[in-house]
């Protein structure tokens, strides 16, 4: 298996050194807006993608955290979500109403995956308190309502590979992200 990995990188759109320093500031934000807060916080990481983000990120928080993941699926998505989304993997508890909410997750595209959870979590799991805190966001291509509340980098509407983001299950180990080189999606 060939690991060379820049022949498919076009650029490099985060580098790890960026994301390490976005990540401290991003995790300042998130402990003095929880930092009094009587509620248990809880970091809900969307598998898979959000893996490499949601490990760097909690080590950085320095605030009683727990965490749990779920994994969902978007049927019929090709390049594009469609909203029609399935639980691969739930939350084993059911009444979360005593926490925060931190929703983990590497990218906000379109907002379909996190319109439908958000309320997905305040019908099922008594939610209230719940905010969104992604890696990326890419609002240009954004057909929900929905916004990310703390968010490391907006990026232009690239198709973008690495630190947890696949291309065909693949490139999640890249410790950057990167933009996927044209010839490789289009061939
Ligand atoms: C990606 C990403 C988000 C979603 C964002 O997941 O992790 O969950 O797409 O897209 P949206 O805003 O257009 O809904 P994906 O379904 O690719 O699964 P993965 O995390 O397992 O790669």
């Amino acid at each position: 298996m060939n690991l060379d990995y820049e022949n498919v990188v076009d650029k490099i759109l985060c580098s790890e050194e960026d994301i390490k320093s976005r990540i401290k500031i991003v995790a300042r934000k998130i402990e003095e807006y929880y930092k009094d807060s009587e509620r248990k916080l809880l970091l809900l990481g969307i598998l898979k993608g959000s893996v490499v983000f949601m490990a760097d990120l909690m080590k950085e928080l320095h605030l009683p955290i727990e965490v749990d993941f779920m994994r969902l699926s978007s049927y019929g998505k090709g390049a594009v979500s469609t909203g029609n989304i399935v639980i691969k993997a739930g939350l084993e508890r059911k009444d979360l109403s005593e926490y925060n909410i931190l929703i983990v997750e590497d990218i906000l595209d379109t907002g379909n995956t996190l319109y439908w959870l958000v309320d997905y979590l305040k019908q099922e799991h008594m939610c209230e308190n719940i905010k969104i805190c992604t890696l990326l966001d890419k609002p240009d291509r954004r057909e929900k309502p929905i916004s990310v509340d703390f968010g490391c980098f907006t990026i232009p509407d690239e198709f973008v590979i690495g630190y947890g983001l696949d291309y065909n299950e693949l490139y999640r180990d890249l410790p950057y992200v990167g933009v996927l080189k044209r010839e490789i999606y289009e061939k």
